[in-house]
């Protein structure tokens, strides 16, 4: 009898311990043929995916046997979490385990297209020596605009506020009077102001149904010409045709991209210009933000199937089908 299905690369000290102690198929390519985790699915009390695996109702309604989900990770848009209750299973996440990653790649890209650091890189490599042309900006004294004020947005502006920017944050849900807005002195304000204000402008926003293409031609157009756009939290809150108008357009004057609408995502016109950086959904992977994720993941999977209670979980099931 199987007990444990992994879908999706993990990998750790935790993971060893979670094969010793039960029976774990890993099979960390599988989240490539959804049909076939579909038909084997009926024979795991759980299953741990990443963020490529579509853990859907169809999927959830498969799973006879299954009592908890684990997503190592934070982003919940690739499970649905609602059935999961319904049907009376666990979802455990690692709600911020990698957020200081997150939040340190979010400034990496900052000062990489700030100083053009890739480019010049590239430069240099093919023999070139030039300086001038890699003449770039300081953060400090910049605005960054966060939109999405949560663990990670706080994070980034923290790590701001050290190079010497400033804040101004758009959230509708944070608490105008809690610490996420004080410590980083960050100013809330509408989105059309952080827009208007901004000369750095990071995501830090959860893929829901109202965030889904709000970078879109309407926002880019409010930012400034001179303004770069960074982008580590979901690939689908951009209208990346109206990203790349806009950078065509010198409507702004760069974007970095961790993230993308469709992951892999092939052929764009983005991978030909100058000033974007892209990345393959990185910002979480660093030894220590996964090792804090995979152990947090695996221990509440045991836990969950041992009868006891997790420690990061996200629903609240209802009695077992
Ligand atoms: C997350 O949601 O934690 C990150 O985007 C990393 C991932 O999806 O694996």
């Amino acid at each position: 009898m199987s007990d444990i299905l992994v879908t999706e690369q993990i990998a750790g000290r935790e993971m060893d311990a979670l094969q010793s102690a039960f029976n774990v198929v890993y099979e960390p390519e599988l989240w490539k043929a959804p049909d076939r985790i579909k038909q084997i699915l009926p024979e795991f009390c759980a299953i741990i995916v990443r963020n490529q695996t579509p853990v859907n109702a169809d999927l959830i309604g498969a799973g006879r046997k299954l009592e908890v989900i684990g997503r190592a990770g934070v982003g919940l848009d690739n499970v649905d979490a609602k059935t999961a209750s319904d049907a009376g299973i666990v979802v455990v996440y690692a709600p911020e385990q990698n957020s200081i990653s997150v939040a340190e790649l979010a400034l990496g890209l900052m000062l990489s297209l700030a100083r053009e650091i890739p480019a010049a890189d590239r430069s240099t490599k093919g023999g070139a020596w030039d300086r001038k042309r890699f003449t770039g900006i300081e953060l400090f004294g910049k605005t960054l605009g966060v939109v999405g004020l949560g663990r990670i947005g706080f994070l980034t502006a923290m790590r701001a506020r050290a190079f010497g920017m400033n804040i101004i944050a758009h959230d509708t849900f944070v608490n105008p009077d809690s610490f996420m807005v004080n410590e980083p002195r960050a100013k809330l304000v509408s989105l059309e102001e952080l827009y208007r204000e901004s000369d750095f402008i990071s995501s830090h926003v959860p893929e829901t149904p109202q965030t889904i293409n709000m970078f879109n031609d309407a926002a880019f157009a409010q930012m400034k010409r001179s303004a770069y756009f960074i982008n580590t939290s979901r690939g689908k809150v951009v209208d990346e045709d109206a990203l790349i108008r806009a950078l065509r357009d010198k409507r702004i004057a760069g974007a970095a991209l961790d993230v993308r609408a469709k992951e892999p995502p092939g052929g764009s016109p983005l991978n030909e210009m100058d000033n974007v950086i892209l990345l393959p959904h990185i910002a979480a992977f660093t030894h220590e933000g996964q090792g804090r994720v995979v152990t947090s993941v695996c221990k509440d999977i045991a836990a969950v199937l041992k009868g006891e209670a997790a420690k990061n979980f996200f629903n609240f099931p209802r009695p077992k089908r």
